[in-house]
């Protein structure tokens, strides 16, 4: 049976896009049969997959398709029929958008930077999931090497009461870098701490979806 994993965070830049090219391709090395949906009208996602398409079958081909809000259970039902894992992106501040693809999920995956404001703006896709009956888990992105951030912004999800993942993305280079080249990091750095980064939240996610 196949699962869906919606990324959603209203605010923009949280690192949606980054944190689902990142897991995609770590489920992917892991064995797991994956499909990308994109939701965004930015289509960030559609362009890492153009740059991966334009490697020539170096790497892996992963199903990509980009539609409207819409049209978003009709295409998921066609793209869950060949895998495990369908990954959908949604846009930042579309409440509309993302929540048919909310509805539509197994899980619900929210990144946070590391700061309060995150944690605040990522109420309303919380309160998104829970009216739709969603599982939902935050996911600390881009967390500095050393400062108080990290141990506020957990003070903050654990006083809201926001469930989160163990695992957590450091402020990394690699993971920007493997996008501009079509790959994931566990691709273009497979020994790298992001990629370790990258393994340890696939884990956690097979783990939480059975
Ligand atoms: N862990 C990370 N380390 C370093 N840079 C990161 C990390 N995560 C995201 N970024 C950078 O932060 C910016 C925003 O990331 P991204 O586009 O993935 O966010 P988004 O939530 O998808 O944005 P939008 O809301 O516009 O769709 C990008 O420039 C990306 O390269
Ligand atoms: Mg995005």
């Amino acid at each position: 049976m196949s699962k869906v994993i919606c990324v959603a965070q209203q605010k923009g830049g949280a690192g949606k896009t980054t944190v689902l090219v990142q897991l995609a391709t770590a489920l992917r090395e892991a064995g797991r049969r994956v499909a990308l949906i994109d939701t965004d009208p930015q289509a960030s996602l559609g362009g890492w997959i153009r740059s991966r398409e334009a490697l020539g079958g170096k790497v892996p081909a992963l199903p990509f398709s980009a539609v409207g809000g819409w049209r978003l259970a009709v295409e998921l039902d066609r793209a869950r029929a060949d895998v495990d894992l369908v990954l959908v992106d949604t846009p930042p501040h579309a409440e509309a958008e993302a929540r048919g693809a909310v509805r539509e999920a197994d899980l619900v995956l929210v990144p946070v930077q590391p700061s309060p404001l995150d944690v605040w703006a990522s109420r309303n896709t919380v309160e998104m999931a829970a009216r739709e009956g969603s599982l939902l888990r935050l996911f600390l992105n881009r967390v500095p090497p050393r400062g108080r951030s990290l141990g506020e912004a957990e003070a903050a999800m654990t006083e809201m009461g926001l469930p989160r993942l163990a695992s957590r993305f450091g402020n990394r280079q690699a993971f920007v870098g493997s996008i501009a080249r079509g790959l994931g990091v566990v691709e273009s750095e497979p020994r790298s701490r992001a990629a370790e980064e990258a393994r340890t939240l696939a884990a956690e996610i097979m783990a939480l979806l059975g």
